[in-house]
């Protein structure tokens, strides 16, 4: 059973399990309030409600590109606590619906070893595109994923990808850092 739950809505148990399948995959800290306020998580369980697989889409505060205002959505913490048996592109499925319902794009970071899942699950991927997205903080600084990375995508009614890949711009200066 695929569940579907704005963060603030989230019980304990649920920000528990979360965070237990990120420390173990990744070694990261339990999230932060704002972290869990700003994203739609997607928790696909069996019957006896154990968790299968999680994935989570953040908002990301509308920004400009090309004089246009897009509002994105990050695709990140993508996890299969039972690997190997489907749940996780089961969810991502689920994840494109949600997202063609509401007609969203979202865009997503993954290495080379995970390309080949995201797109087996109905994501495209690109190559060469993440050093493109960055982020200007409050001082200046520059902010840009400093791993090359492929960038997994949906795209809705605003065409954002296919924007990109036609105009082709230097850097494409996102709302928040590029790191999810
Ligand atoms: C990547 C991950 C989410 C995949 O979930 P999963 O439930 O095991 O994947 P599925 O069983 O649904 O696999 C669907 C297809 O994707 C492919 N696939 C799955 N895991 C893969 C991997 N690690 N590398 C390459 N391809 C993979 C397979 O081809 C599979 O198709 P098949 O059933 O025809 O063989 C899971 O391995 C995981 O939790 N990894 C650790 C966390 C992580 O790296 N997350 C990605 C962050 S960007």
């Amino acid at each position: 059973m695929l569940v579907v739950k704005k963060g603030k809505n989230l019980t304990p148990q649920e920000i528990r399990e979360v965070n237990e399948a990120k420390a173990r995959e990744w070694q990261i800290p339990p999230m932060s309030r704002h972290q869990i306020a700003v994203s739609t998580f997607f928790h696909l369980r069996n019957q006896a409600g154990e968790l299968l697989s999680l994935v989570q889409l953040l908002n990301i505060p509308p920004f400009e590109f090309n004089k246009e205002i897009f509002r994105l959505t990050g695709l990140g913490g993508m996890i299969s606590n039972i690997k190997g048996k489907g749940f996780g592109r089961e969810l991502i499925q689920g994840v494109i619906k949600y997202l063609d319902e509401k007609d969203l794009t979202t865009i997503g970071f993954c290495d080379d070893e995970v390309a080949e899942f995201y797109r087996e699950s109905g994501l495209p991927i690109i190559s060469g595109l993440t050093k493109k997205f960055v982020y200007y903080d409050k001082d200046g600084q520059r902010k840009v994923n400093d791993k090359e990375l492929n960038v997994m995508y949906k795209e809705g009614s605003d065409q954002f990808i296919s924007k990109i890949l036609k105009i082709d711009p230097k850097e494409v200066i996102l709302s928040r850092t590029p790191d999810w």
